[in-house]
């Protein structure tokens, strides 16, 4: 029997989040615990949370999981841990050890399934230097996997999203369009092409951009997954208290996401998304419809989204596209805060 994932879920990986909205909502009635060694908590919306042990090494603490982005069992464990253990690097940590989280149909996939995503994770997370020491498993439909994951950091060099300087210039370092292109997928609408580059840059661990970042010293960052490329970036801007402008002409997107927006493929996360976020962000008038919905468009396991000092720029461009990502990109700058967190532009 042949087994397709896909089958089995409406949406899957990141666009099945909660809305932002909803999110928020909810958070602001939970009391935040109180402790000089929580060094990053969900109060300035962050990728992980970041706990102080001693003066020389921090915890970096994160957790994802999601229903099935492709057909293939061992695919969607790979991508799953990648994007799991992304939020480590986002903050600048060496992720190290992982629990799985598993909700798996027993009566409806064969067991087969089960072990392929499993070792699909086992084998990212071994790629990634991170060992897997146990998990949870519940029988649930449909199928999500995820991985809870522990990184170490030293407590004065996390890369938080509150630490982009007004003046920065904001790289990206994978292209957008994966909502768009797995959505085209169910439809028949993606090309092959797209759908096998998509499930690359998803697999592709954020570990090399992360270290590009360390490199130089980068201390505002985030990776771009559910929220879509605006929405993590007004979280960054609020929590940095700057305002950013968004060049969506120079946002690097998969093949034919553009064609495919303008076809009406538009996945619902989008409109969560900009729903979440319109209230904050200035459109320029003449923005481009289908650039602005990518900008909103939900990935998966998507690339990190960090400031820089402009002069730095080059080099840092240039380091990029050698550790194998050649789709980095300028896409924008900060500014003081001003009226909105984000101008998007063409
Ligand atoms: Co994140
Ligand atoms: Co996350």
């Amino acid at each position: 029997m042949k087994i397709d994932l896909l089958q089995m879920v409406e949406y899957g990986g990141c666009s099945a989040k909660i809305s932002p909205k909803q999110l928020e909502e909810i958070l602001k009635y939970l009391p935040l615990p109180k402790d000089p060694n929580i060094l990053v908590d969900i109060d300035t919306h962050d990728d992980a949370g970041v706990y102080r042990v001693n003066d020389d090494l921090a915890l970096v603490l994160t957790t994802d999981f999601f229903p099935p982005v492709c057909s293939d069992p061992y695919e969607f464990g790979q991508i799953a841990a990648a994007n799991s253990i992304s939020d480590v690097y986002a903050m600048g940590g060496d992720p190290v050890l992982a629990l799985n989280i598993m909700m798996f149909p027993v009566a409806k996939l064969p067991m087969e399934a089960y072990a392929e995503i499993l070792k699909g994770g086992f084998d990212k997370a071994t790629e990634a230097g991170v060992r897997i020491i146990g998990g949870h498993t519940i029988d649930d439909f449909p199928p999500k996997y995820g991985l809870a994951v522990v990184g170490y950091i030293h407590p004065e060099k996390i890369v938080t999203n509150a630490g982009v300087r007004p003046g920065d210039s904001l790289i990206l370092t994978k292209p957008l369009g994966m909502g768009i292109i797995l959505a085209g997928q169910r439809l028949g609408m993606s090309s092959v092409r797209d759908v096998n580059e998509a499930k690359c840059l998803m697999k592709l661990l954020n570990k090399s951009g992360a270290e590009v970042m360390k490199k130089y010293n980068i201390k505002g960052a985030t990776d771009i997954t559910g929220f879509g490329l605006a929405g993590h970036a007004l979280k960054m801007a609020r929590a940095s208290k700057v305002s950013m402008v968004i060049n969506m002409k120079r946002v690097p997107y998969i093949g034919d996401s553009y064609t495919l927006t303008d076809e009406g493929c538009i996945p619902g996360a989008s409109f969560r998304n900009l729903e979440y976020a319109e209230k904050d962000i200035e459109f320029a008038s003449n923005l481009d419809y289908n650039l602005k919905m990518i900008a909103f468009d939900a990935q998966t396991s998507g690339g990190l989204l960090f400031s820089a000092p402009t002069e730095k720029v080059n080099k840092i461009l240039e380091d990029l596209n050698s550790v194998g990502l050649p789709d980095s990109r300028v896409i924008g700058y900060s500014t003081s805060s001003q009226e909105k967190s984000i101008y998007l532009n063409n």
